[in-house]
């Protein structure tokens, strides 16, 4: 099976890359380094199967003929960071509403067949019931990211019905762990380092979120792919868990060894889009045999870890 990952360079795209080479797959990444690292590729780029395409997946043409000879698509190139949406209101619907469009088109073009695709609890907007499941009421969306998520996974159903595509669609709640490189853990590790007397939290720190460690949800793909066999597979991936952010920068500091003055923004949301309360429903994805193996303290913990033994990361944000 040859894999073809566009982000393959990121967060998550990079240790879907490992498993599936460890899995025995070829491996193509495409990534265009916006927010990729090559330093995240050093084990994948180590093996003969797997060959790395700078391109950008707003390039139709190019795309396509990346794309030539892949059996499944693993389509993880994103905007992945919700809070700026509104600051670049464009960014979301050609990152990742249009660029879903051309991988879609690009795999029309080879008739290739499967897709996984990362989608987001985002999409859910604010919902009312909790924990939310996969058939919650259609949601309102209150962020751009969430509304191109939701646009993109509209679009990859009716590719499905249309042109026989196959889609494994995963609403991820925020992922954590080694190569974490956005998000809460790594903005309070990062203002921390820079005065560990002081920290800023974006709302009122009551914010409740589920978390999942990236190997977890990472299982949790590759289980899905082997055992679900509908047309469209769509599945939260989350914790039955939620902790307040609060909590979090509890563990954090504690792990870290400081005790810095808490400065609220104040407000039920850290900023427009986010959500007072994610929690998913995981029962379809367990109904599969899957649980996951780290705790969300763990998931943070571990994160804290990685970042601290990492500061060319750190660097490379700043
Ligand atoms: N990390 C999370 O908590 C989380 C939660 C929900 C959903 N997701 C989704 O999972 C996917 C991966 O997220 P991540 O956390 O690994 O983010 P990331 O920013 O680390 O990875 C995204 C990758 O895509 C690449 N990329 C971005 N735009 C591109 C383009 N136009 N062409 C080619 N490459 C491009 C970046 O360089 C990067 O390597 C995203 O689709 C994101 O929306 C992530």
């Amino acid at each position: 099976m040859k894999s073809f990952i566009t982000g393959g360079a990121g967060f998550i795209g990079s240790h879907v890359a490992d498993r599936l080479l460890a899995s025995g797959f070829d491996v193509v990444i495409y990534d265009n380094f916006s927010t990729g690292k090559e330093r995240f590729l050093e084990n994948a780029l180590s093996s003969s199967h797997c060959t790395l395409v700078w391109g950008d997946t707003r390039d139709v043409s190019h795309l396509t003929s990346a794309m030539k000879g892949a059996d499944i698509i693993f389509h993880f190139a994103a905007n992945a960071d919700v809070r700026l949406g509104t600051q670049h209101p464009r960014k979301d619907l050609e990152q990742n509403t249009i660029a879903t469009f051309n991988v879609l088109e690009a795999m029309r073009t080879h008739d290739i067949q499967k897709i996984v695709f990362s989608s987001t609890g985002s999409i859910y907007g604010e919902p009312d019931v909790f924990p939310t499941p996969e058939n919650a009421p259609f949601p309102i969306q209150t962020s751009l990211y969430g509304a191109s998520k939701s646009a993109c996974e509209g679009m990859i159903a009716a590719y499905c019905e249309g042109f026989n595509v196959q889609a494994y669609i995963f609403r991820f709640v925020s992922i954590l762990g080694e190569r974490y490189s956005h998000g809460h853990v790594f903005d309070f590790y990062k203002k921390l380092q820079a005065n560990p007397h002081k920290l800023e939290v974006l709302g009122s720190g009551h914010q409740k979120k589920s978390y999942l460690y990236v190997q977890d949800c990472i299982d949790a793909m590759l289980l899905a792919l082997k055992k679900s066999k509908n047309k469209v597979n769509i599945y939260n991936l989350g914790t039955n868990k939620y902790c307040e952010v609060n909590q979090s920068i509890q563990w954090i500091c504690k792990h870290l060894n400081v005790s810095p003055k808490l400065m609220y923004t104040g407000g039920e949301r850290g900023w427009i889009g986010d959500s007072p309360f994610i929690f998913l429903d995981t029962r379809a994805i367990e109904s599969l045999g899957w649980t996951p193996k780290r705790s969300i303290q763990e998931g943070v913990i571990r994160t804290v870890s990685y970042l601290q033994a990492t500061p060319w990361l750190m660097e490379s944000r700043s």
